[in-house]
């Protein structure tokens, strides 16, 4: 899709956020607008009662058509700390598994008066869809498209960096493993461009290095050692197996032996450097425990933060869709 379409798709006549699918395109302004409403969302989970009512009387429906332990949780959270009815729907007991295409299961979750969709699926692509041809009038949000996106998880890796670094004028940060399959790479490139740090790197071996990577404004390594010199932030990524079609790789061990993030291979990273994953982890394969659960570890500090920009997305994307329905219903009494 092109970008100025993807844009108008995603925002409303106003520029606000309207549905959430992809970073592409979107200003840095409007990302730093979600770092700090998410950032006020942060106190919330620290009080006693754990609610605020922006979300009063409207329902998110979580639809996963692919396995997922935080994304949905955190969203289901999110939604349930911003005072929306929640419901999540298994796929694995829906009528899917008797045929049904996404296109029906949408539109009778429509019938059900949902107002917001957050949705994953393993097609690129799938969130798009269903904005542009099932849901007018509710808010989709990308949980995860295939290799394409997964914008909250762009997201809340920014907060992230930006509540341990404070900025991100004068950052180096790497980004180490699976490029090619990863959605969560593609959304982190974007999100850091977009914020204005100038020095990304992406580590890994030529067979799981995208054709063309340094479109992206990335500096391409293929040795990890030499990738992390000096840098402030390791984002570490797992192996996509199930993405992976053919041997692009020796062996598992291979792997670890020449990208693995050891505690002696972190030792090339400034000693301040701050070590993220987005989960799940596979210990021995991309990363060695003690670096895993070390101190320089902020693994499960993102997911706490993956609560408060999901709070974000969502409110800031249910105030552009009533926005924009407000300016439809002016334009029609004054036409
Ligand atoms: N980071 C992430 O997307 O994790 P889940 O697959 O558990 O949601």
């Amino acid at each position: 899709m092109p970008k100025d379409v993807m844009r108008s798709l995603q925002l409303n006549d106003q520029g606000q956020l309207r549905h959430f699918l992809s970073l592409d395109n979107l200003p840095g302004a409007l990302l730093t607008e979600i770092l700090d409403t998410a950032d006020s969302f942060l106190e919330v989970g620290a009080r006693a009662v754990k609610k605020v009512p922006l979300l009063r009387g409207k329902t998110v429906c979580n639809v996963f058509f692919e396995n997922s332990t935080r994304t949905r949780t955190t969203f289901e959270l999110a939604a349930q700390r911003l005072s929306a009815d929640v419901i999540s729907l298994n796929v694995s007991t829906s009528s899917t598994s008797k045929g049904e295409t996404l296109f029906d299961t949408l539109r009778n979750l429509e019938a059900m008066a949902a107002d917001m969709f957050v949705v994953r699926h393993s097609d690129s692509g799938a969130a798009h869809f269903i904005a542009e041809h099932v849901c007018p009038n509710v808010a989709i949000i990308n949980g995860g498209d295939g290799r394409h996106a997964h914008p909250t998880q762009g997201m809340l890796d920014m907060l992230t960096i930006r509540r341990h670094k404070g900025q991100f004028e004068n950052l180096s940060v790497a980004i180490v493993g699976d490029i090619l399959h990863s959605r969560v790479a593609r959304s982190n490139m974007l999100a850091l461009k977009a914020l204005g740090c100038p020095d990304i790197r992406v580590i890994g071996p030529k067979t799981l290095l995208p054709v063309g990577v340094e479109q992206y404004g990335v500096r391409v390594y293929n040795d990890l050692s030499e990738g992390l010199k000096d840098v402030d932030v390791v984002i570490m990524l797992r192996l996509q197996r199930e993405r992976m079609q053919g041997g692009l790789l020796p062996s598992e061990g291979e792997f670890y032996r020449l990208y693995g993030l050891t505690e002696q291979r972190l030792r090339h990273a400034k000693p301040d450097a701050i070590v993220m994953h987005p989960g799940p982890i596979n210990r021995g394969v991309e990363i060695e425990s003690a670096v895993a659960d070390g101190p320089q570890s902020v693994i499960l500090n993102q997911v706490t933060y993956g609560i408060a920009i999901r709070m974000a997305v969502l409110s800031m994307a249910m105030s552009g869709q009533t926005a924009q329905r407000q300016m439809n219903q002016d334009a029609e009494e004054h036409a």
